[in-house]
């Protein structure tokens, strides 16, 4: 899909290479990313980047590529890092090998105010990560640019193959994405990419993949499974969506899923299984238990409502394939194994019979997808919630009681926000309970009653994130009501944890 014109980023294996990808695609570039073993299978590029990578051009399992294959494109090609190395040893110039790894900021002094460095300016910090240096240029090679030392750092062999030593799509090169831009600009045939002709692209696929097919799909009301969701609906399959409240979801939620996906025209059915969820998990206090107990019914539940699926449907995301893709090629040992590829989901790919219509997108794009399909702000702008629901914000036992009064805690909370217009600006915010009882008084008697925690953090992509200073009025307006509209919480509490050490969630 969308092999054509198109800008393909070849993976070295640098942690950075995913950004690449993201940054061209803000440039308003369709990219993709495409492992080395599968060069030179890459459709009909406009634009090559060889991306970074952990290795040496000395090593004997030095990641290579088939030159003549890469100049048969006869399309621009930009080498960064690992990739100007290996530009340089194929023209025939020379790497020095080093042990000393140079991390960090240095100066890019370019030898001239045009092409790759045009609007650029002189001194622009650039950030550097790499160990090898190009040593001996050979004759069709001109510098670009040098840093504050005077060694060349940005290369260009014969007319159409660049190579810069530093890393342009990390936000401490301050104008490496006009960098970026410029190297785009030399390219004829790349054209812009617009969400709407993906969309066209996405949706032809899912009917040719599933002609007159029953295709199943489960929702969540979040971001992702909703489109997919209305995704497949437009596309106009023979579809069954299936919503599973597990009982652990917040105040009023399956209505308002439910709801949401009436005024979207997209019928679907619940499964309740509260009670089921509930009794297993009774009196079950260890975090990686409840964790398990909740993962594992979610998905016998689930199988038994979507029985003998013809086809299956899942909202994986374009990072999810990366990561999964790197995963099974690294002989690192498996941190996790992504809950889109368990065992029974394998099976079914392996039978064509899964399809994922968002595996080309980020996060971002699918917001900007959902937007292109009519479906509502507010759906599209929920804060991410995880799957085991509130048990994870309820440390210890789970009960129907303190599962209540988290509920009305964090509708009033998550309420203010939005009263405020603090919502949108917060990645994530909610109330937890905390199993302590404390001494207080209400009216004239003494009350010992349970706490709960207020909690609203920033982050860029969940792995650390920073609590939120909250105007003081949300808190206590908001504390004033959880007092005294919520049996049972004496105390309300804002925990001001960064992550990490803490995570977002309490459990
Ligand atoms: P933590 O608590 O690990 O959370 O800092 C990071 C982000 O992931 C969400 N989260 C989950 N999402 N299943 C999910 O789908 C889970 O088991 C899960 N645990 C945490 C959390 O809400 C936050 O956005």
């Amino acid at each position: 899909m969308h092999e054509t014109h198109h800008i393909a980023v070849i993976d070295f294996g640098s942690q950075y290479t995913q950004l690449i990808v993201r940054r061209a695609r803000e440039l308003g570039f369709f990219a993709r990313l495409y492992a080395i073993e599968d060069f030179p299978d890459i459709g009909k590029p406009g634009a090559i980047i060889l991306s970074g990578g952990p290795k040496s051009t000395a090593d004997a399992d030095a990641p290579d590529l088939d030159f003549e294959k890469l100049r048969e494109f006869g399309v621009p090609v930009l080498g960064v890092c690992y990739g100007m190395q290996l530009l340089n040893l194929k023209f025939g110039g020379t790497v020095r090998p080093s042990n000393h790894r140079e991390y960090g900021p240095a100066e890019l002094h370019p030898a001239a105010a045009e092409g790759l460095y045009e609007g650029i300016t002189p001194g622009s910090q650039v950030w550097m990560s790499h160990s090898d240096t190009v040593e001996t240029l050979p004759a069709c090679a001109t510098v670009l640019a040098a840093n504050q030392q005077g060694t060349p750092v940005s290369l260009r062999w014969e007319d159409r193959f660049f190579g810069i030593q530093f890393h342009p799509e990390v936000t401490h090169s301050h104008e490496g994405l006009r960098i970026l831009h410029n190297f785009l600009l030399t390219a004829q045939k790349i054209e812009p990419f617009r969400i709407d002709d993906l969309k066209r692209e996405v949706m032809d696929d899912i009917r040719a993949r599933a002609g007159d097919r029953q295709v199943v799909c489960g929702v969540s009301g979040g971001v992702d499974s909703t489109v997919l969701a209305v995704l497949l609906h437009e596309a106009g399959v023979n579809m069954r969506a299936i919503f599973v409240d597990h009982g652990l979801m917040r105040k009023n939620e399956g209505d308002e899923v439910r709801n949401n996906f009436h005024r979207m025209g997209v019928p679907i059915e619940t499964v309740d299984c509260a009670d089921r969820f509930l009794a297993a998990l009774e009196g079950v206090d260890d975090p990686e238990k409840k964790r398990v107990i909740i993962g594992n019914l979610f998905i016998d539940v689930f199988w038994e409502a979507v029985g003998d699926a013809e086809m299956l449907a899942q909202g994986t995301l374009y990072p999810d394939v990366i990561e999964s893709a790197s995963n099974a090629r690294s002989k690192a040992s498996k941190i996790k194994t992504h809950h889109n590829r368990v065992d029974r989901i394998l099976e079914l790919q392996a039978e064509g019979k899964v399809l994922e219509p968002l595996s080309e997108f980020f996060k971002d794009e699918v917001r900007a997808l959902g937007a292109s399909l009519g479906i509502a702000h507010d759906i599209l702008q929920r804060h991410p919630f995880p799957g085991p629901g509130l048990a994870v914000r309820c440390p210890g036992a789970v009960s129907r009681d303190r599962l209540d009064i988290i509920r009305e805690s964090d509708a009033i909370f998550i309420g203010k926000l939005k009263e405020h217009g603090w919502y949108d600006k917060v990645w994530q915010a909610y109330a937890a309970l905390i199993p302590v009882k404390t001494v207080g008084v209400k009216g004239d008697e003494r009350c010992y009653e349970w706490a709960v925690a207020l909690r609203a953090v920033v982050s860029e992509d969940a792995m650390t994130a920073d609590w939120v200073e909250l105007p003081p009025t949300i808190l206590r307006e908001t504390s004033h009501r959880i007092l005294n509209d919520v049996a049972g919480v004496n105390r309300v509490l804002y925990d001001v944890s960064t992550k990490p050490p803490a995570s977002i969630e309490w459990e």
